[in-house]
């Protein structure tokens, strides 16, 4: 999988990626992280991406040259075979995010991300290079750095060989529509907290309905709008 990333601060993209299993990923060469300094575009003499919005009103714009110059170095190869890459523009305005999207996005061999700063990004350059618009959740980001890195991470997780026990992916919250149950490890007693008995009972049919019932609890008293989808199914 190869991650493209137009940003104004690659140095925050490179930072976060190249750390914990997503750096090891990228040593392995399972991940490829590629970040492009949308500034270095720009035609501007003082290197200025942004101008005012038409129409008037609050902040700028990022221009559309510098974004889809950006886009069209990083894109070239794909472009030339004739593919036009997967591209994720992250704003409050888009669909939110959620696993099943991780997993379909897993499936690429290539994604870039386009990060916005200021107000937003020139509509016409959106509408022309970008495939999905992604919103990490209703409330505000300073850019889209930091949502494109929540992307990429549960994207990866999802690529063969990313994670080290490929069996981790599937087994925790989501996967099958509920909240993952409480776990624990040694010691079996801490701060007069003792760990459930079932848990160390062996009994590996209790364990899983314990476990079950634990997630089922969960869902319900905290995110009950999850527990109506997953009776729907
Ligand atoms: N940029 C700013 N806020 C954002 C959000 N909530 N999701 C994605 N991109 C964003």
């Amino acid at each position: 999988m190869k991650f493209t990333v137009l940003t104004l601060f690659p140095e925050l993209i490179e930072g976060a990626m190249n750390t914990s299993i997503c750096g090891r990923a990228i040593s392995k060469g399972v991940l490829e992280l590629k970040t492009c300094d949308i500034r270095d575009y720009t035609e501007n003499k003082n290197r200025r991406v942004d101008d005012y919005p038409y129409g008037g009103g609050a902040g700028m714009l990022m221009q559309a040259q510098p974004v889809y110059d950006a886009y069209a170095a990083m894109a070239a190869e794909s472009l030339a075979s004739g593919k036009k890459p997967r591209t994720v523009f992250l704003t409050p305005a888009g669909k939110v995010f959620d696993q099943a999207k991780a997993e379909e996005l897993a499936k690429e061999d290539e994604i870039i991300f386009l990060c916005g700063h200021y107000e937003g990004i020139d509509e016409r350059v959106i509408e022309e290079i970008v495939t999905d618009e992604i919103s990490i959740g209703d409330y505000v980001l300073t850019g889209g750095e930091l949502a494109s890195l929540v992307v990429m991470d549960a994207v990866a997780r999802m690529v063969p060989g990313v994670l080290g026990n490929e069996t981790s992916a599937g087994t925790e919250s989501f996967t099958d529509g509920l909240l993952e149950y409480p776990q624990y490890t040694r010691p079996d007693e801490w701060h007069g907290k003792k760990v459930p008995e079932v848990l160390l009972s062996g009994h590996h049919a209790n364990i899983e309905k314990w476990r079950k019932e634990q997630s089922l609890q969960r869902t319900r008293e905290r995110r009950p709008d999850l527990l109506e989808k997953f009776s729907d199914q």
